[in-house]
């Protein structure tokens, strides 16, 4: 099946094409259009031609095209998630999960789009300020590059592209080169939905060249990426004056007092831990449980772990499948194999079987073992005991990262203190740090990155603020 990028409303072919492989197979099931810097300048070319008819595009109109990509993608449900499935490995239903949210991501910014505005401002407040009426407007920044991970392919590309037309933006999209057919059939779908030519371009190929390409055109207003660490960095050290949303990776923790029922956590610990194989950046990496309830928690986690099933990401039996590719699995076995070394004790998993990596429980590990310190973004859960709440909380603290955190416990001043004290994006009580809905604020601090996404927020991040003051 040979893909081609989607630019100015045109399907366009490529010079070269490479293949695209299932991570559970290993078979082709792709050619996907390498596009070379004169189709990537044809695609910001058409982006900047459509930011005229954008920014002049009522908000109604704006949000009756959002409506229809999100009916459209719900009528198409089970396709798009049988196409997240193949191309990521996420299990099917895992992927079902995703294309529903989606669905709400668009609506939410069908919703937003029609509430975008500024405010008024009492001048008169300064000296001098008198006899003149001022307000805020919200307009559009023009040409957005949108950079994509794999991890969810339709819904973290709805938070970049639902939010930027809703806002009267046009977009370049590039997303993941393991997961371009998400995003082909997302143009399709805007397509239909009566997005101008040129609303939303999808170009395929090689990250570096492609992604570059977008960081260094002037006519590319703003980047939002979503992506490591490394790379998100990179692009903010060159994106000069350009508006940056940078969403990176976590090593996120949640915390379980003593005074916890451990069968009710257990459950979301598992699902925050493993759901997609832990290649979420809010996934559960690191565990600590006050240690009178330690032995129970293991005991009862690593039962439950063992009764996950991995296999073919498209069975409906499947709770977890083969890592995005085998170099990231070999790098989550070496990580693994690091921490035994340095005195960890592996409670169960640490095996590649049909190439999948089991759903790994690790106790004792050491803070500066790579699997506690580092983002894991694998099926890998440290569980450690702690003495308190308010150790675990310098624990969480104690980390390059800052995404979301969890403390479960029934002490209400405890719970406003970690509240106060953890330095994250967001805190989680009595909850996992794997809670997110999609119109919640939602982006870290630290090395986690900068800005917020939630349709709302993203919208902020995707707008300008112009002053006019009118002299009476
Ligand atoms: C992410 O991996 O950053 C997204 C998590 C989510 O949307 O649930």
């Amino acid at each position: 099946m040979k893909k081609n990028c989607f630019i100015g409303g045109q399907w366009v072919e490529a010079s070269v094409y490479a293949p695209l492989y299932s991570p559970y197979s290993g078979e082709e099931i792709a050619q996907i259009p390498q596009a070379d810097p004169e189709t990537v300048q044809k695609a910001i070319d058409a982006a900047e031609e459509a930011t005229a008819v954008m920014r002049r595009m009522p908000a109604y109109q704006r949000a009756a095209i959002l409506e229809k990509m999100s009916l459209l993608m719900d009528e198409r449900l089970e396709e798009a998630a049988r196409i997240i499935a193949l191309e990521a490995g996420k299990p099917i239903k895992t992927a079902r999960g995703e294309v529903i949210r989606t669905i709400q991501t668009y609506k939410f910014a069908a919703e937003e789009a029609k509430r975008i505005h500024g405010e008024t401002l009492p001048l008169d407040a300064a000296i001098g300020g008198e006899g003149r009426l001022a307000y805020t407007v919200r307009e559009p920044l023009g040409v957005i590059g949108a950079i994509t991970p794999f991890n969810f392919p339709m819904n973290l590309v709805a938070h970049k592209v639902g939010p930027a037309l809703a806002a009267g933006n046009a977009v370049v999209l590039k997303p993941a080169s393991q997961t371009p057919l998400s995003a082909f059939f997302l143009a399709e779908i805007a397509e239909q939905a009566g997005a101008p030519a040129g609303a939303l371009n999808v170009v395929t190929g090689s990250g570096a060249s492609v992604g570059d390409l977008l960081v260094k055109d002037p006519r590319v207003k703003a980047l939002t990426f979503t992506g490591s660490p490394a790379v998100g960095i990179d692009i903010r050290n060159r994106a000069g004056l350009k508006r940056v949303t940078l969403e990176l990776g976590s090593n996120s923790a949640v915390i379980i007092d003593k005074d916890v029922n451990v069968d009710e956590v257990i459950p979301r610990c598992i699902f925050g831990a493993f759901a997609y194989s832990g290649q979420v950046c809010i996934s559960v990496q690191r565990i600590y449980v006050v240690k009178d309830r330690f032995e129970e928690f293991v005991t009862k986690f690593v039962a439950e772990t063992k009764k996950l099933r991995g296999g073919d990401s498209l069975s409906e039996e499947a709770d977890y499948s083969a890592m995005i590719n085998p170099r990231e699995t070999e790098r989550a076995v070496n990580w693994i194999e690091e921490a035994k070394q340095n005195g960890a004790r592996v409670e169960c998993g640490g095996e590649v079987v049909d190439r999948m990596l089991q759903p790994t429980v690790l106790t004792g590990v050491p803070a500066d073992a790579k699997v506690s310190c580092q983002e894991v973004f694998g099926p890998v859960v440290l569980v450690n005991a702690v003495e308190s709440v308010q150790e675990a909380i310098g624990l969480v603290n104690d980390s390059r990262y800052g995404l979301q955190a969890g403390l479960y416990t029934n002490n209400l001043s405890l719970a406003l203190q970690a509240a106060d004290e953890l330095h994250v994006g967001g805190v989680m009580i009595n909850d996992i740090p794997t809670f997110r809905v999609d119109h919640m604020p939602y982006g870290g601090v630290k090395e986690s990155g900068m800005g917020r996404e939630g349709v709302k927020y993203a919208i902020e991040e995707l707008t300008e603020l112009k002053l006019v003051v009118v002299k009476k």
